[in-house]
């Protein structure tokens, strides 16, 4: 196999486009979010700044750049769990729907829900696997008619019901470190998102766990609008029709605020970039 995990992945390598998909159809298309002008201090430290982009729904997007630029930061941004770090703030606008996600009167928890996320490490909660999947309809006062089928459609759409299913009373803990994340994934799934932000999901996992989370993620696109943050190029490359490259510059006093640098089709992003600082970064001569 070509492809490294995430954890060992330099820059540089060539990227097999082979199998990237183009944009769906505008007709399917259209933004589930808008980034106007965003940036994001933890108390006084200018993270990110520059963030300008639109995420199409049902389309699968990737943020990548080499460390510290900013990427989960703005990832958090999306769903407002920068809420629950003290000293984050974000300013500039992010729209979901239309709708200022930090306007007055929006519930951060509502946000939440329907803009869900899967972290870099699986963290499924110490239960069952089937309380798992329950605890986000439970906890959020869902209404759910009958919850057996809406953990075992979460499971299904999260590509592990056959290996779970006889099994839904046993520790999530027992599971593998692959079938965790895809746990994760349903229990993200089970709530109804219409959005799943994803932090390096696949940075934890074997090669062939990152496959499998891989092919999941264009079964996901069909319904849901897919955020992820990689510094995997060929990941990117693989899984998305959009990539962001975020970079980190140090100002005057030296203090590094991360920017976004260029944002477009995932396949033109990779072969004929506009900005020299993608293409250095693409082609690995920095990162
Ligand atoms: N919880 C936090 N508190 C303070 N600073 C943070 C926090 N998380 C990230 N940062 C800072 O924000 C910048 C961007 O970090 P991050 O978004 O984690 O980058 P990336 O995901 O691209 O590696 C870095 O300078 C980092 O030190
Ligand atoms: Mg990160």
């Amino acid at each position: 196999m070509s492809q490294s995990t995430d954890a060992g992945e330099k820059p540089g390598v060539r990227l097999d486009l082979g199998h990237a998909r183009p944009a769906r159809s505008a007709s399917r298309s259209g933004p589930a979010i808008t980034c106007d002008d965003v940036r994001v201090f933890y108390k006084k430290h200018l993270a990110v700044r520059d963030v300008n982009m639109t995420f199409a729904r049902n389309e699968v997007s990737a943020l990548i750049g080499p460390s510290g630029c900013g990427k989960s930061t703005v990832l958090r941004a999306l769903n407002r769990m920068n809420d629950l770090i003290p000293g984050a703030r974000v300013e500039g606008m992010i729209r979901f729907e239309g709708t200022d996600i930090y306007g007055e009167g929006v519930d951060a928890t509502e946000v939440r829900r329907r803009i869900g996320m899967v972290f870099q490490k699986p963290n499924p909660f110490p239960k069952s696997i089937y309380e798992n999947v329950a605890y986000g309809p439970r906890v959020t006062n869902m209404q759910v008619d009958n919850m057996d089928d809406l953990v075992e459609e979460a499971l299904r759409k999260a590509a592990i019901w056959d290996e779970v299913k006889t099994m839904l009373k046993d520790s999530a803990l027992a599971l593998s470190g692959g079938q965790q994340q895809r746990l994760c994934i349903a229990r993200a799934i089970a709530t109804k998102p219409e959005v799943i932000l994803m932090d390096e999901p696949c940075s934890a996992l074997d090669p062939i766990a990152t496959l499998k989370i891989e092919d999941l993620m264009a079964d996901l696109a069909e319904e849901f609008t897919i955020v992820i943050v990689t510094h995997n190029m060929q990941q990117a490359a693989r899984v998305s029709q959009r990539t962001a490259f975020f970079t980190a510059e140090a100002d005057e006093h030296g203090d590094r605020t991360g920017r976004l640098v260029e944002y477009d089709d995932t396949a033109k992003m990779f072969s004929n970039p506009s900005d020299q600082r993608t293409e250095d970064y693409i082609s690995g001569r920095f990162g």
